[in-house]
């Protein structure tokens, strides 16, 4: 077969096969044109073989070679999908002509002439109709025919499918059988204009179905001719479109809803190609800015609602970059209106995909935002004012209390000084001036036996007021300033002030205090000695208590007073205010004060049977407050 095929020049023999499989695996790599092949051949029949090419590759002609002379054999083989048949015993001649029919994709059969294939010829209408039945057997469509009284005279599976009738109940049967009472009328226009030879195509209707389900369809009607051209009947060709005018229906309702939403949201809505030309605008879109539907579609969109903000067109124009790669582009931006109005809108740019995902359109809604921004700038702004006015008022009361903080703590100190400076002068002047008078007098009383006896008794008189003066002036300056208590510290200043005070105001009184107490900071050993002179005048003067104790301890870094009596106790009033800071003068709220200055802490705790006053005071940072307020004394 090759050396008769490849004399040709015209041929070329691209590929052999050894089985029908292989042929099959052949054809499908290499693509021939023409495909020749035996019908006995190993594992798969032949006529198989075609078929299951020609379905897979149905652009290659299949010429089938066989040594039957049965009109039969040949009839399958064009039923599988041949386009020729050759005999064996005629190869040698019919070969070449059979190929290059096959190849212009034209039917080849064996001449009649030739006597030895005569018995196996088959005429032309045997071979078209043995086609056209394949063709009609295995359409999806109902392929039905009439005669022109519109009985059926035809009726394939398709038919028996769709309308539920088998060959048997249909064929012989009216065709209006299928039609609608109401549509009745609609069969005979169709006669009619088929009787004219008129073609009928994809004419959309109803029919009914053998369970009386109605049906939509399309109906392609075509006349059937005889051999001198008479219309003597009618194939009718229905397609099933129930499905589809239902689906069409729903996506016009759809594409309603969509259009009513597209125009009439208050939202810009614009529709874009993938490269930024506007397809569609909405009444929004157009109306909100100014322009005219023919003065934006087909333009860049940039070109349009930015055209003259160079910065803001490139940004357009990358974010339509962006969304046409299927990202959700969105963001605040300026564009400008017909006029030039620049204004500020909230922009948005989504990719439309479709089911393969490659973006089709991108759909640019955009709302204006240029009120909304104001707004927000005004609020900002009037928060801004407001944090900062607030924050001034904060800040310059802070700084009030700053300066009574300081004023208190200067006036504290202020009075320390001026008590010692009164001591001092009392001490030192006072006393020196005294002591002078005393020489005077004793100087008198040497001569007193030149006095008369009044006068010498005043003298005398005078001498024991002098004494009581002198005395007088000293614990008064004592009182004011214990010059013990810069000399030997805390423990004995606290004890000829306590003697003394026992004395005066005959309440026991009991100090507790450690031997081996050392000394404290000055300023710390003053306070705590003013904290004693206060509690122990105010059990005398509101306690009604006849005993008093105190007790001094330490420890490393914190010293502890506690002056306790057991009188009457603070009206729970003066208590709360005490508590609440608001207790005014210098007595307890005085040496709360000057504590807190100091970084300790005063507590009351009173009740119907007494009074404790307890003061904490931490040493190291009351040391490093004496440096520095001895610092700044100094300075
Ligand atoms: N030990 C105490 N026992 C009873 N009441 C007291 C005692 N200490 C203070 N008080 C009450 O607390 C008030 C406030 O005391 P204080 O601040 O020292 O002011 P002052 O002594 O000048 O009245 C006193 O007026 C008194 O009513
Ligand atoms: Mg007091």
């Amino acid at each position: 077969m090759r050396s008769l095929l490849g004399a040709r020049s015209n041929f070329e023999v691209c590929g052999e096969a050894v089985d029908a499989q292989d042929g099959l695996e052949k054809a499908l790599q290499l693509k021939p044109d023409v495909v020749v092949m035996g019908i006995s051949m190993p594992n798969l029949n032949g006529f198989e073989a075609a078929r299951l090419i020609h379905n897979v590759l149905p652009d290659i002609g299949i010429l089938i070679l066989s040594q039957h002379e049965s009109p039969e054999t040949s009839k399958q083989a064009f039923r599988a999908g041949a386009l020729g048949y050759v005999l064996k015993s005629n190869m040698a001649d019919q070969l070449e002509s059979a190929v290059e029919a096959v190849s212009r994709r034209k039917e080849f059969v064996a001449p009649a002439h030739n006597s030895a294939s005569s018995s196996v010829d088959i005429t032309e209408a045997e071979r078209t109709s043995a086609r056209l039945a394949a063709i009609v057997d295995s359409s999806d469509d109902a392929i039905v025919s009439k005669d022109l009284n519109g009985v059926i005279t035809s009726w394939n599976p398709a038919a028996e499918r769709i309308f539920g009738y088998s060959v048997q109940e249909a064929v012989g049967r009216p065709i209006t059988m299928l039609i609608p009472a109401e549509l009745r009328d609609e069969e005979t226009q169709i006669l009619s204009r088929l009787k004219a030879g008129e073609r009928i195509e994809h004419f959309e209707t109803v029919r009914v179905t053998k369970s009386g389900e109605r049906l939509n369809i399309s109906l392609t009607v075509s006349p059937i001719k005889d051999s001198r051209g008479r219309v003597m009947g009618a194939s009718k060709i229905a397609r099933d479109i129930t499905q589809r005018v239902r689906t069409e229906k729903e996506l016009l309702a759809n594409q309603e809803l969509l259009r009513a939403a597209f125009a009439q949201t208050y939202a810009f809505l614009v529709m874009l190609s993938t490269n930024g030309t506007v397809l569609e605008a909405n009444r929004a879109a157009l109306e909100g800015t100014g322009f005219n539907h023919h003065e934006v579609v087909g333009r860049k969109l940039w070109d349009v609602w930015w055209h003259s903000l160079p910065e803001e067109q490139v940004i357009a124009r990358t974010s339509v970059e962006t969304a046409a790669k299927g990202v959700v582009v969105r963001e605040e931006c300026q564009y400008v209106l017909r006029d030039g109005t620049v204004r500020f809108a909230d922009r948005t740019l989504n990719p439309v995909q479709d089911e393969r995902g490659a973006v089709v359109m991108i759909v640019a809604s955009a709302l204006d935002i240029t009120e909304h921004r104001q707004l927000r700038g005004m609020l900002e702004d009037r928060v801004r004012e407001r944090t900062g006015e607030l924050e001034m008022k904060n800040l310059e009361l802070m700084r009030q209390t700053e300066v009574v903080r300081e004023l208190s703590a200067r006036l504290l100190q202020i009075q320390d000084e001026e008590r010692r400076r009164i001591a001092r002068e009392l001490h030192d002047s006072v006393g020196q001036m005294l002591a002078a008078v005393n020489m005077n007098l004793a100087h008198v009383a040497r001569e007193a036996h030149a006095l008369s006896p009044e006068s010498a008794r005043a003298l005398a008189d005078n001498s024991g007021l002098l004494e009581q003066i002198s005395t007088e002036i000293r614990t008064i300056s004592h009182l004011l300033h214990p010059p013990l208590l810069d000399e030997v510290g805390l423990r004995s200043a606290l004890q000829w002030y306590i003697d003394g005070f026992s004395e005066r105001s005959k309440i026991q009184v009991t100090l507790e205090l450690p031997e081996d107490f050392g000394r404290l900071p000055r300023n710390l050993e003053i306070t705590l000695f003013r904290v004693v002179q206060e509690c122990l005048t105010n059990i005398h003067r509101h306690s009604g208590s006849s005993t008093a104790a105190i007790r001094v301890t330490r420890s490393e870094n914190e010293v502890r007073l506690e002056v306790r009596d057991a009188g009457r106790g603070i009206p729970a009033q003066t208590q709360n205010r005490l508590a609440s800071g608001k207790l005014s003068g210098v007595g307890l709220r005085g040496m709360q004060e000057r504590l807190r200055q100091m970084g300790g802490q005063l507590e009351v705790q009173s009740n119907g049977s007494g009074t404790e006053v307890s003061a904490t005071l931490p040493i190291e940072v009351a040391s490093a407050k004496q440096t520095a307020t001895s610092a700044s004394g100094a300075a």
